[in-house]
């Protein structure tokens, strides 16, 4: 039974620079929402109670935003605004949410390894702190599924267009069913036509308590950052890591230009705002060359 989630949130987010140089770029909002409250309501929806936020200098912000907030709280009951009241009460009340401090920023598989005492022999689901799936089913419930199937390390990827297989961490194996794959290859940016398929990881796994062995053994790589993508290809040597191609769209807010996107698409579901947001885009379009 996969119970408990880990959220790392503590990187420096240098590609969103200057907003992430005193804030955490896990707290950009999509709209009115911080990117890590998306994060934290797709584990709750896939039934996940308990979670582990690596936090890290800087981050304070994320701990004060899934704390309650009674001065807050009573100002709002007292101006009768009850649907923002209950919005903050809910928000203060999403899961039990504990925080360890990543003390240097040494990488994702650095992050993780801070986990080892609070997950201890159990699985459990990763996400990353600054990346949004939409779907309909939670991913991570969907990786929950195939961890149940295969009862070993589960990674979420999606098919990514051939021209664009450098921008990610692709993944090659042998096809187990049409989403499932057994991984035998990890290659970081691959240039195009050297990628083993189109297959890239997505920010969403369910790991075994091996990872944490795998991660001990692993020495610093890019970036001279223990990469938890080498932990993976060290474990899939000894055991099953399984590829499941999920069904949902990934938005990684810790790049400008993804977080533009993801705004216009989330603001135009927006009940409030998609037919004026709608209008003005139309306009804006026309006004361009
Ligand atoms: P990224 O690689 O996207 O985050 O990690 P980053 O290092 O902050 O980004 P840039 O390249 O400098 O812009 C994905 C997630 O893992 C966390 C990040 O906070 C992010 O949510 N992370 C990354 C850690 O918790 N610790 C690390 O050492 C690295």
């Amino acid at each position: 039974m996969v119970k408990k989630a880990v959220i790392p949130a503590a990187g420096y987010g240098t590609r969103f620079l200057p907003a992430t140089k005193a804030q955490p770029k896990e707290m950009l909002p999509i709209i009115d929402t911080p990117t890590i409250q998306y994060v934290v309501q797709e584990a709750v929806d896939a039934g996940i109670e308990d979670i582990l936020i690596i936090s890290g200098k800087g981050k304070r912000a994320i701990e004060d935003h899934f704390d309650r907030n009674p001065e807050l709280e009573a100002r709002l009951e007292e101006s009768e605004k009850d649907k923002l009241y209950n919005e903050m009460r809910h928000i203060g009340d999403m899961a039990n949410i504990h925080y360890i401090r990543q003390k240097e920023i040494n990488g994702l598989g650095d992050a993780i390894y801070y986990a080892r005492h609070h997950t201890g022999d159990e699985p459990f689901a990763v996400l990353l702190g600054d990346t949004i799936i939409d779907s309909v089913i939670p991913v991570t419930q969907q990786l929950i599924d195939a961890y149940d199937l295969y009862k070993s390390t589960i990674l979420a990827v999606e098919t990514v267009p051939e021209d664009k297989v450098s921008r990610y961490g692709i993944v090659g194996g042998e096809k187990l069913s049409d989403n499932i794959m057994e991984v035998t290859q990890f290659v970081e940016k691959p240039p195009v036509g050297q990628a083993p398929s189109n297959l890239a990881i997505a920010g969403r796994y369910i790991l075994t308590p091996e990872i944490f062995r795998a991660l001990e053994q692993t020495p610093r790589g890019k970036n001279n950052e223990v990469q938890l993508t080498d932990a993976l290809m060290l474990l899939s040597k000894r055991e099953k890591v399984i590829a499941d191609t999920i069904e949902g769209k990934r938005y990684d807010i810790g790049n400008k230009l993804d977080f533009l996107k993801t705004t216009v698409e989330f603001a135009l579901r927006r009940k409030e705002f998609a037919e004026p947001f709608a209008e003005f885009l139309k306009e804006t379009v026309k006004g361009l060359k």
